[in-house]
This record gives C-alpha cells, structure tokens and sequence, in this order.
C-alpha cells in the first residue's frame, strides 16, 4: 500500500515537472522566435523611423522630383489579383474590387498622374472590341499601367497588339495564353518603354503548373512637361 502511495507521488511530481518543461520551451520559442521580431519590425516600418522610411509604393528607391513612382505586380496563376500603385496610391487591386482575369489597366494623365480611367477585360472568353473601346480613351499625354492576370491574351488581335506597340510595348506581338505580362506604355510616345516584362508560359520553366512566376515591377516614369 506504501509503494502504491510513493509512485503515486513520484508519477504526479514527473507530470508537474514535464508540463513546466514543455511551458518553458514553447514560451521561450514564442517570445524570442523570429515571428515577433518581424512584427516589430513591420511596425518600425509603418513609423517611418528616419533609418528605414517608408518609400512610396513600397519601393526600394524614392524617385526624383517630376517622376511619378509606380510598382506594378502581375496575378499569380489564376489565384492571386494585381495590383498596380501609383504615387503611393492603389489604382488597382483585388482589395479595391477593380481587377479581374485577363488584361487589367489604368489610364492615368501623364502630366498630373491623375486617374482616368481603370477596366479589366476577359482575354479567355470576354469581347476584344471592348478592349478595342477602352483604347479608345488613350488620348496624347495618357499613360497606362497594365497587369496581367491568368491569361491576357486568347482573344488577342492583331490591331490590339499593334495599338500596344504603338504605346511602346515590345512584348505585345507576341504575348500568349497564360503569359505573365506588365507593362507602362503612354500615346504619342517615340521610343519604345522602358517599363515592361514578359515572361512566357512554358511548362518546363513555369513556377506553378500552368502558369509562369508573377511579375513585379517597380520604378520612376518620368512626368510629362509641356
Ligand atoms: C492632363 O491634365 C492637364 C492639367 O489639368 C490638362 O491640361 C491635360 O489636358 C490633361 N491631359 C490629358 C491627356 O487628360
């Protein structure tokens, strides 16, 4: 009956002593894990403390005077939107509930970079003269910044292509099912943009299944004067 009564003790001491072990280690890993140190770094960002401002869009860089700072990123397969940013402001955004599959673009004035416009058109299923339309508002001293999401281009034409390369695109020729595509393109440019990337779907190369990586893209258009 003794021996009962000491290993009774002995099991409730060892139960004591290993909750308090297992307490100990997930604390300790909580408090001094990396998770926590990212947030307080998050927040040292969002305070703008003067070693590591907050740059518009996010950016690496801050651009100079007369240029407007822009950061286009392209959907992720056909799960995640774009989002296209303009001077520290959001133009375009799943949050925004302004994008959708296919092609995504904001027409912006290149002189004020003040919105205009924003449309996305179905290039899977949707109506190419709907895109045909919405060109039709890219007055001289307009800019766009357009995204791709899942597929931007099956119902691709070759008067739309040629009305892209005529804003400066180099990829808009050849632009396919599926490709990743981001592009800055304005009317009445004379030179081809220097703001556009363009990577192909091909199923040997592509990060997921069916579709190649996201594009992200950011820098300084420079401000039109007159
Ligand atoms: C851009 O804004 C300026 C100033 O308001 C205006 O004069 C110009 O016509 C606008 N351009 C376009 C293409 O909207």
């Amino acid at each position: 009956m003794r021996w009962i009564g000491i290993i009774r003790v002995v099991v409730i001491l060892l139960t004591l002593l290993s909750t308090w072990y297992f307490a100990e280690t997930i604390f300790a890993t909580k408090w001094e894990g990396k998770s926590l140190q990212s947030i307080f770094d998050k927040r040292a960002d969002v305070a703008e403390s003067p070693k590591k401002a907050h740059k518009k869009c996010g950016n690496e860089k801050d651009c100079p005077v007369d240029y407007f700072t822009f950061k286009i990123i392209s959907g992720a397969a056909n799960v995640v939107g774009p989002t296209i940013c303009l001077e520290d402001k959001i133009l375009m955004s799943s949050v925004k509930n302004n994008i959708g599959r296919g092609l995504n673009m904001a027409l912006v004035n290149a002189s004020t970079g003040e919105l205009k416009h924003t449309g996305h058109f179905d290039m899977y299923s949707g109506d190419i003269k709907e895109v045909k339309a919405f060109l039709e508002k890219m007055t001289d001293g307009t800019l766009m910044l357009l995204a791709s999401y899942d597929d931007p281009a099956t119902k691709m034409d070759n008067p739309t292509r040629d009305l892209f390369t005529s804003y400066g695109s180099s990829y808009a020729k050849k632009v396919g099912f599926r490709d990743s595509w981001t592009f800055v393109g304005g009317k009445g440019l004379k030179h081809k943009s220097p703001f556009e990337q363009y990577i192909k779907n091909n199923k040997e190369t592509n990060k997921y299944d069916g579709w190649p990586e996201v594009l992200e893209m950011e820098g300084c258009i420079p401000r039109k004067m007159d």
